[in-house]
C-alpha cells in the first residue's frame, strides 16, 4: 500500500485568510500537507517526518512587539522553508533585514520580474503556452527544446508592510514596482520568502511555484491521490474498529454520504446507518437516500419517519435559535431511540472534516478569528458511551467530494450544494408547519430543476428557495387571492464566509417565478434576494 502521509509539508499558521487555501493547493499537487499553529513544537514535525515548512501570511504586522513570532527552533533544523507574505517579513526581520510599513496597502495584481535564477521561481513553459505579454519576459532554453524560462509574470499581492533591506546572506530573486524585494532566498540554505501569494489563482504560475518548492526543493512524494486516500482510509478504519459494530447518522449531505460509502467498503455489515427523516428535507430526498444507499449499495440503513415528531415539537416556535435547538434536541432523541435497537455498537461515525478540526483546535488555543456554530450531533458520543470514528478528519471538502466519486457515489449527490443541518427549518421563516414545508419543497425543486436544466447549477455556489409566511395579493382569473411569498436565493462564494448574490439572467428568474406561481398552490409572489454577505447571511433563518 502506498504511504499517503509520508514526507508531508507542514504549514505554520500565522492567521492568514489564505492558510487553508495554501494547504489545499499543496494537496492538489498530490503532496500531503497539514496546518499547525505557528508556535507548534519541533517534535510534532519530527513525528510527522515533515519534509518542508511553509510560513503562512497573517493579519498582523511583524513590526508590532506582540505579533506572532517564528518558533525558536525554525532555523536550527535543516528542512526547506517557504515564507509567504507575513512569513517572509518575519524571516527578513529575524535575520536583520529591514521591514517597513508600506505607504498604502498593496492589494491586487502586480507584475514581477525574476532578477536572479533560482530553484523556486524556476518556471519553464512550452513556447506555445506563452501568451504574448509573457513571451516578452522569457528566454529560450538551449538543447533544441521548444521551452522557455518565464522571467516576468503577474502575481497577487495583499500586504501592508514590505521588506525594504535584505537580510545578510539573502539575495533578492524577484522585484515588482511596489515591492523591489518581491522574493528572496538564502544564499546557502533552502530558505525562501515570497511577498506575493502563490496559493491564489490570480498568481499566474502559483501552482508551479508551489510544485517547485514541494516536489523539487523538499523532495516530497506525490502520493496524495483519491485512490490512495481511499485505500489508506479503508485500512485504518479496519485497524481501528476490528470486529466492532459502527453506527452512522446519515443525513444525505455530502460528508455523511461519503462516510457511509467508505465504511461500507471497509467493514460491510458491521455498519448500520440511521437516517432521520425529519420532514425538513428537500423534495424526494428521503427516497433518494434510501435508493442510493440501501437499495443500490446494500448498506444497512434504518429510516426513522419522524416528520410528525418534528412538526409537533416545532409548533408555536418562531424564534430562529429556539427552532434550531428544538431540531437539534429532537434529532438526538430520535437517533438515540433508533440506535438503542441496534445491538453491540461500539463506535459512532461522524463526517467531521479538516476545516472543523482546524477550527476547533484554534478555539481551544484561543486563536480562532471566526467561530461558526453549527447544528451537528454534538453530545451524542458521551451520552451513548460510544467511541468516535471520524474517517474524513484529514480532508478538505473538495477532497471529500473526490473521494465520494472514487467510492462510486453518483456525482449528482457528491457535487450538490450544501444543505444546512436544520434543513428547511431555517428556510421557513417563523413557525414551521407541514403545509409550509410542502409549498417550499415544491418551489425549491422547480428552482433547482431549472438551474440544472439551464446549466447554472454548477456555476453558483448555493441556491435555494425561502418561504415567507406573509400573504400578498395576486390575481387568478378575475379574483384577487391572498397567498404566500417565496424568495429565491442564489449566491457565489469561495468560503461561505462572504458571498455575493449570483447575477442570474432576468429572463431566467422570470421563467422560474412564473413556473412557481403557476405550479405551486399557495404562492402568489416570487422575489429574488439581491443581498450580499455581510451584512446579510446566506440563509434567511
Ligand atoms: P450563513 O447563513 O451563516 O450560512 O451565511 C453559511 C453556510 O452555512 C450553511 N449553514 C449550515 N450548515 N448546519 C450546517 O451544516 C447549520 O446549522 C447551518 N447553518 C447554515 C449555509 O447553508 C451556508 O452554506
Amino acid at each position: 500500500m502506498v504511504e499517503v502521509h509520508a514526507t508531508p509539508i507542514v504549514i505554520l499558521d500565522f492567521g492568514s485568510q489564505y492558510t487553508q487555501l495554501i494547504a489545499r493547493r499543496v494537496r492538489e499537487l498530490g503532496v500531503y500537507c497539514e496546518i499547525h499553529p505557528f508556535d507548534v513544537s519541533l517534535d510534532v514535525l519530527e513525528q510527522l517526518s515533515a519534509a518542508g515548512i511553509i510560513l503562512s501570511g497573517g493579519p498582523e504586522t511583524t513590526l508590532d512587539a506582540d505579533s506572532p513570532k517564528l518558533p525558536a527552533w525554525l532555523f536550527q533544523q535543516s528542512r526547506p522553508i517557504l515564507g509567504i507574505c507575513y512569513g517572509m517579513q518575519a524571516m527578513a526581520g529575524y535575520f536583520g533585514g529591514e521591514v517597513v510599513p508600506g505607504d498604502h496597502r498593496e492589494f491586487g495584481q502586480a507584475s514581477i520580474t525574476i532578477t536572479q535564477q533560482n530553484p523556486l521561481l524556476h518556471i519553464e513553459q512550452p513556447l506555445e503556452h506563452l501568451v504574448p505579454d509573457q513571451s516578452l519576459g522569457a528566454t529560450e532554453l538551449g538543447g533544441g527544446e521548444a521551452r522557455r524560462h518565464v522571467e516576468q509574470f503577474n502575481v497577487w499581492m495583499s500586504h501592508g508592510d514590505r521588506v525594504e533591506t535584505l537580510p545578510k546572506a539573502f539575495a533578492c530573486i524577484a522585484s515588482s514596482d511596489n515591492a523591489p524585494i518581491a522574493a528572496m532566498m538564502h544564499l546557502e540554505r533552502p530558505w525562501y520568502g515570497l511577498q506575493f501569494h502563490p496559493e491564489v489563482t490570480h498568481t499566474k504560475y502559483g501552482m508551479e511555484i508551489l510544485r517547485q518548492f514541494a516536489v523539487k526543493i523538499c523532495n516530497c512524494q506525490a502520493s496524495w491521490t483519491a485512490a490512495n486516500i481511499v485505500e489508506d482510509a479503508i485500512q485504518s478504519v479496519r485497524d481501528q474498529v476490528g470486529q466492532d459494530h459502527v453506527l452512522l447518522g446519515l443525513s444525505g449531505g455530502v460528508d455523511s454520504s461519503v462516510v457511509a460509502a467508505l465504511l461500507h467498503q471497509a467493514i460491510g455489515d458491521q455498519l448500520t446507518c440511521v437516517f432521520v427523516d425529519n420532514g425538513l428535507l428537500r423534495l424526494g430526498e428521503s427516497d433518494q437516500v434510501m435508493a442510493t444507499f440501501a437499495e443500490n449499495m446494500g448498506v444497512r440503513v434504518v429510516r426513522a419517519d419522524a416528520a410528525a415528531i418534528f412538526y409537533k415539537g416545532l409548533a408555536g416556535v418562531t424564534d430562529p435559535e429556539a427552532k434550531r435547538k428544538v431540531i437539534g434536541r429532537l434529532f438526538i432523541e430520535v437517533f438515540d431511540q433508533e440506535a438503542k435497537k441496534i445491538d453491540n455498537v461500539k463506535w459512532l461515525a461522524q463526517g467531521t472534516i479538516y476545516p472543523d478540526v482546524i477550527e476547533s483546535a484554534a478555539i481551544k488555543n484561543g486563536k480562532a478569528h471566526v467561530i461558526k456554530s453549527h447544528h451537528n450531533v454534538g453530545g451524542l458520543p458521551e451520552q451513548m458511551n460510544l467511541q468516535l470514528l471520524e474517517p474524513l478528519r484529514e480532508l478538505f471538502k473538495d477532497e471529500v467530494r473526490r473521494l465520494g466519486v472514487e467510492l462510486g457515489l453518483p456525482a449528482k449527490m457528491v457535487y450538490r450544494h450544501p444543505f444546512p443541518g436544520p434543513g428547511l427549518g431555517v428556510r421557513i421563516l417563523g413557525e414551521v408547519k407541514a403545509e409550509y414545508a410542502k409549498i417550499l419543497r415544491q418551489a425549491d425543486h422547480i428552482f433547482i430543476q431549472e438551474l440544472v436544466a439551464q446549466d447554472f447549477y454548477n456555476r453558483v455556489s448555493q441556491a435555494f428557495a425561502v418561504f415567507l409566511p406573509v400573504k400578498s395579493v395576486g390575481v387568478v382569473g378575475d379574483a384577487r387571492q391572498y397567498e404566500y411569498v417565496v424568495s429565491l436565493r442564489a449566491v457565489e462564494t469561495i468560503d461561505f464566509m462572504t458571498a455575493q448574490c449570483a447575477a442570474l439572467p432576468l429572463d431566467f428568474l422570470q421563467m422560474v417565478a412564473n413556473r412557481i406561481t403557476n405550479e405551486v398552490r399557495g404562492v402568489s409572489r416570487v422575489t429574488y434576494d439581491l443581498s450580499s454577505k455581510p451584512p446579510s447571511t446566506i440563509e434567511w433563518e
